[in-house]
């Protein structure tokens, strides 16, 4: 499957080079009939995003949630409150270089406030809210933006457990004092509290370009 990949980007790449290099009638010919045989659809490309989008959140969960477990047993709750807020960024950063694409998590009921959705995050995320106060079941969604040249994946975050509890739940019975004071110097603007299991706590959100997508095909 690389293959096509190859053809395709040498196409783009003899068409994009501004007329400095001809190409030989033999060698365009032979890169057509390979695109024609294998041609990427547009349908097909998102179906790829969406299989690869879910595949790099799912990563990027597992491995904040491992993190936050050692965190947790090194340290304790309060203690890990300060691993969340110095390591959360640097790692999803690491997770998303690899793949070659951005990836944050994005919610209007925010600790961190650099976690506030965009404007294109916003009308997706206020979906999932619409469908969380009324029982219906969210999918993650995928659309083209910057001309189509990019992929915005989203999926929804939904509190899993009790574990997130101890940080997000509510003040005094799942959130103890120390944790409390912990959480008011490092968020003094934090309304990330008060949740339950089940509860929507945001979402992910990647920014995946097509051209790398495009690679993996
Ligand atoms: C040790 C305390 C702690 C635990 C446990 C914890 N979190 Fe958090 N969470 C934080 C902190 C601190 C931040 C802010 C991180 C930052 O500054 O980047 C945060 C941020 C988030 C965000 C980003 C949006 C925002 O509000 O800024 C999401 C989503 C999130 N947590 C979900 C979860 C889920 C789901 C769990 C359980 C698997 C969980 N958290 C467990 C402390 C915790």
């Amino acid at each position: 499957m690389r293959k096509i990949a190859k053809y395709f980007l040498v196409l783009i790449g003899f068409t994009s080079c501004g007329g400095g290099e001809r190409v030989s009638k033999e060698v365009f010919e032979e890169v057509n009939k390979n695109m024609e045989v294998k041609k990427l659809s547009e349908a097909e490309i998102l179906e790829e995003a969406m299989i690869w989008g879910d595949s790099i959140s799912t990563e990027a969960q597992m491995e904040l949630i491992s993190q936050l477990q050692n965190a947790i047993s090194e340290r304790g709750v309060p203690g890990a409150i300060e691993f969340c807020s110095v390591s959360a960024f640097p790692i999803l950063t690491e997770v998303g270089k690899v793949h070659g694409v951005a990836i944050k998590r994005a919610s209007n009921r925010y600790r961190n406030p650099a976690d506030q959705p965009d404007p294109q995050e916003q009308p997706i995320l206020e979906a999932y809210e619409y469908n969380a106060e009324n029982g219906i079941k969210s999918d993650p969604n995928i659309q083209k933006i910057e001309g189509g040249e990019v992929f915005l994946y989203t999926k929804p975050i939904v509190i899993p457990g009790g574990l997130c509890l101890s940080c997000h739940g509510d003040p005094g019975r799942d959130i103890n004092s120390e944790t409390l004071a912990k959480l008011a110097e490092l968020y003094p603007q934090d309304q990330a509290k008060g949740h339950q299991v089940g509860d929507l706590r945001g979402m992910w959100s990647l920014r995946i370009p097509k051209k790398e997508v495009v690679k993996r095909m």
